[in-house]
């Protein structure tokens, strides 16, 4: 057999894996952190500019994709569900459809997503659950688009999926959508103290823009064109964790922390439980806290159990949204 022909076989293999109406695509995406979120000014379109780095962590959303006419999907989880939209407006579903728009597929999905990174929590979970969705319905119909054309689709629903699809570490700019991967060495332990009410993403930023109004005399004045500090890439770049701890910013967390007072003593708590630093993740209302070690992160993660938070442990980076083996 020549080469064409075994590129015809597996061809084939694929359009019958396409058509099989009981098969199904199982993709997991990873929830984020930003180690550094440097926020510039409001745009034409409602966006800031930013300069933030991302690490993509082992928090995860399993997506499977079936067969389906038409587009629905449904949740279950560790987290409460009960509050997701399933109609069209679902950020999952709408990758769907934009999926099956640029393709010119004709079917439809049933997309089942089993949620683990908190709802409105600043980690990028309904993100990732978009990322997923075009990796799984991609597999699913066999329109194997590349990996760039699933970065630009992903770029129109929302500044975080881009960076779900692509995973590892990252710095991005502009909305936050234009990425280029960083170098990272080693891997980062964190411990996650969650909230159980989330925070609107919009809210923190319009807090943001009003507090720098208000202020405008007293500040800074904000930055046109932001970018990622040196010795945060030269502390990716080495993973070193104490090195790292001594640059995490975020400039959601101040007005994160104006609408959520309460997250300055759970900061406060890990930082003298034993972490080495802590943040607000994106826009919170999760915290990050980074531990030196994995026993540290141990030791963290039990302390604040014990103190009645609702913690995970989690390591980073991790790959970005991937078709799994089932
Ligand atoms: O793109 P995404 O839907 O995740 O953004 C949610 C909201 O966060 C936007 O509607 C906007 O209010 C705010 N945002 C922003 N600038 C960014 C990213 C998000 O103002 N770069």
């Amino acid at each position: 057999m020549g080469a064409g022909d075994l590129g015809a076989a597996d061809a084939r293999r694929r359009d019958t894996n396409a058509t099989d109406p009981d098969r199904s695509v199982h993709v997991r995406a990873p929830g984020k952190i930003n180690v550094f979120l440097r926020v510039g000014e409001v745009r034409e379109d409602g966006y800031h500019d930013l300069a933030t780095a991302y690490q993509a962590v082992s928090l995860y959303e399993d997506v499977v994709a079936h067969h389906d006419d038409g587009f629905s999907v449904s949740f279950t989880g560790s987290v409460d569900v009960s509050s997701l939209p399933t109609d069209s407006s679902n950020l999952a579903m709408r990758a769907a459809r934009a999926l099956a728009r640029r393709t010119g597929y004709r079917g439809g999905v049933h997309l089942e997503i089993d949620k683990n990174v908190p709802i409105a929590g600043g980690m990028g979970g309904g993100s990732a659950d978009a990322a997923a969705a075009l990796v799984a319905c991609d597999a699913l119909w066999g329109t194997a688009l590349s990996r760039e054309q699933l970065l630009k689709l992903a770029a129109r629903l929302g500044a975080d999926v881009p960076f779900a699809l692509m995973g590892g570490t990252a710095i991005g700019t502009d909305r936050g959508d234009r990425l280029s991967p960083a170098l990272a060495r080693g891997t980062f332990h964190w411990v996650l103290a969650f909230s159980d009410e989330g925070m609107s993403t919009p809210h923190v930023y319009t807090a943001l823009d009003a507090h720098r109004e208000r202020y405008a005399a007293d500040i800074r004045p904000v930055s046109t064109a932001p970018t990622v500090e040196a010795n945060v890439l030269q502390a990716l770049r080495a993973g070193d964790p104490e090195m790292l701890a001594d640059c995490l910013s975020n400039d959601l967390q101040a007005p994160a922390l104006r609408l959520r007072p309460e997250l300055a003593e759970v900061l406060e708590l890990g930082e003298t439980s034993g972490a080495l630093a802590g943040i607000v993740s994106g826009s919170g209302p999760t915290v990050a806290l980074l531990a030196a070690d994995a026993e540290s992160a141990i030791d963290l993660h039990v302390a604040l159990s014990a103190s009645g938070l609702r913690a995970a442990r989690v390591t980073g980076p991790v790959a970005g949204a991937r078709v799994v083996a089932d």
